[in-house]
């Protein structure tokens, strides 16, 4: 059993009215209880967190060796296109980490194209809505159970 650890940034708590056409209808809450039984059915726990800002994300990141955390699914948000600290937070914990997006953020704006986390992720998952979640869970797990050489 491992504990992986969900972060979300700013504005993902408001999902569900939250630029529907683009995000979805689905709330945070719907995505991470689905979230949740998946991740109980596959024998690991999962914990959650969402903030607005900035500094109280990179607190949490920092926290994750001591909190036992495997692995992380992180959606950083409009973060991804700005934050170094949150970059620092991530290579500093030594935890590995998936990047998640709603969208596609490669068929937006183009400030969107850009992360500050790709290239020190895990992987990167994109543009499946509320399923990539499950995708980045399912990908998580699988590093878990069958680490790279
Ligand atoms: C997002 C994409 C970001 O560009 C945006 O700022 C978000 C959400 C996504 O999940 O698609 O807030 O990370």
């Amino acid at each position: 059993m491992a504990i992986i650890s969900v972060i979300n940034g700013p504005n993902l708590n408001m999902l569900g009215t939250r630029e529907p056409g683009i995000y979805g209808v689905l709330t945070l809450a719907d995505i991470e209880q689905s979230l949740s039984q998946l991740a109980e059915e596959l024998g690991h726990e999962i914990i959650f967190y969402q903030s607005n800002a900035e500094h109280d994300l990179v607190n949490r990141v920092q926290q994750s060796k001591q909190d036992g955390v495997a692995t992380i699914l992180l959606n950083p948000a409009a973060f991804t296109h700005t934050s170094v600290a949150l970059r620092d937070a991530l290579l500093a914990s030594d935890t590995p980490f998936i990047e998640l997006h709603l969208s596609n953020v490669h068929a937006r704006e183009s400030f969107r194209q850009h992360s500050y986390f790709s290239d020190i992720a895990e992987g990167v998952i994109c543009g499946f809505g509320p399923k990539s979640y499950e995708l980045a869970l399912l990908a998580a797990i699988a590093l878990i159970e069958q680490p790279r050489e």
